[in-house]
């Protein structure tokens, strides 16, 4: 059974996956409107495995037993200076993504919650991928 505490903060990090989604759809939009039908692509691509990984968070706090409180979304930004600003935003978000499981990781350990602390790696693991993506393509897009 999981313990309230880590499924309130399991919970809002479902909320942070899916406005995560929500914020690069709305990129993808914005390439598309600026004719970077690859990059349109890419962001949605981006979208579709935002909310993969929210239902991933989703199931597992279900297996535990918890309860899944969806909350309302935040309106994403819907445009950008520049693809360069585009990605900037993408690779900051990645980074406050991070943050956010890093913290989770820690609640898990503080409470002897092995088995949250083994689910999480997959997402610490996937965070530095994630980051690594936004950022290469940044420095190449400044290039
Ligand atoms: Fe679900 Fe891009 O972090």
């Amino acid at each position: 059974m999981i313990k309230s505490e880590i499924e309130k903060a399991f919970n809002a990090q479902i909320n942070r996956e899916f406005f995560s989604s929500y914020l690069y759809l709305s990129m993808s939009a914005y390439f598309q409107d600026i004719n970077l039908l690859g990059f349109a692509h890419w962001m949605r691509i981006q979208a579709q495995e935002e909310l993969l990984h929210a239902t991933k968070m989703f199931d597992f706090v279900l297996e535990r037993g918890g309860r899944v409180i969806l909350d309302k979304i935040d309106k994403p930004e819907n445009t950008w200076q520049s693809p360069i600003a585009a990605f900037e935003a993408a690779y900051k978000h990645e980074i406050f993504i991070t943050e956010n499981i890093n913290n989770l990781v820690s609640l898990a350990i503080e409470h002897k919650d092995y088995a949250s602390n083994s689910f999480l790696q997959w997402f610490v693991n996937e965070q530095v991928e994630e980051e690594a993506t936004a950022d290469e393509i940044l420095k190449k897009l400044k290039l």
